[in-house]
């Protein structure tokens, strides 16, 4: 029998397995920009990024920050634990970029005095606006002490994932990063930690090998995708 589908992101489809503590996700070959206003099939894209965040959340592991992440078990499927998602997308910023050099007309590239955390509220109808820690409690998204612990996990995913990826030649700009609640409330690392949701620089050329190469129409990403996998691959397989 197919698993029942829980659910179906822009990156992602989430089925239910025969073991209520094991839900299956299946990364998808499609890209979107603009909120999925902007929407591409992209062959090979499911299979990059499914083996990419398995690696790195093996890493994170290995480091002692557990996840949602159970075990790889084909090269666009994994296992993860099933988690009430908290409504949020939590950004680390390292350099400036993106949205921030954006709206504060910030120089692009220039290394922050400390990394700066943002949380969006995860709601396409609006867009995913820019929100701070009295939103989300007034939201009732999380409360106080959820807040300090995804505040305080971000940074030492940060600090991690900066050491991670400093091993393969590559500067983490900025992240993205989800979290949810387990059934006793534990609060977990979910969803994916891949190039669509990090922006990763080269750090002898500072090119993107990331979906800004997808967002400005900078070329190819399966190439970009493989090269940031196989670089993965060398040093921690
Ligand atoms: P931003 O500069 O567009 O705000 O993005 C900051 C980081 O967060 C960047 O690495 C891309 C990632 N990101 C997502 O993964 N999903 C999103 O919906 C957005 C807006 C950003």
């Amino acid at each position: 029998m197919e698993d029942m589908l829980l659910y179906e992101g822009k990156a992602k489809k989430l089925f239910k397995t025969d073991d209520p503590e094991q839900l299956r996700v299946e990364y998808l070959d499609q890209a979107t920009a603009l909120n999925g206003a902007r929407k591409d099939i992209v062959q090979g894209k499911g299979m990059l990024n499914n083996q990419i965040t398995a690696l790195i959340f093996e890493q994170l592991a290995q480091k002692g920050m557990s996840s949602h992440f159970i075990k790889k078990i084909s090269k666009h499927e994994q296992l993860v634990r099933p988690l009430a998602i908290i409504p949020l997308e939590v950004v680390i910023r390292n350099i400036s970029a993106g949205s921030f050099a954006k709206r504060l007309a910030f120089e692009e590239g220039v290394e922050l005095a400390q990394p700066i955390l943002e949380f969006y509220f995860k709601e396409d109808s609006l867009d995913d606006p820019l929100i701070n820690d009295d939103h989300v409690k007034i939201l009732e998204i999380a409360n106080e002490e959820e807040i300090k612990t995804i505040k305080d996990e971000a940074h030492k995913i940060n600090q991690l994932l900066i050491e991670i990826f400093r091993e393969i030649d590559l500067r983490l700009v900025d992240f993205k990063i989800e979290f949810g609640r387990c059934s006793d409330g534990t609060i977990l690392l979910a969803d994916e930690i891949t190039p669509d949701t990090c922006r990763l620089w080269d750090f002898k050329t500072n090119q993107p090998l990331d979906k800004d190469v997808y967002r400005k129409n900078l070329g190819e990403i399966v190439p970009v995708y493989q090269e940031v996998l196989t670089r993965l691959e060398k040093r921690f397989n």
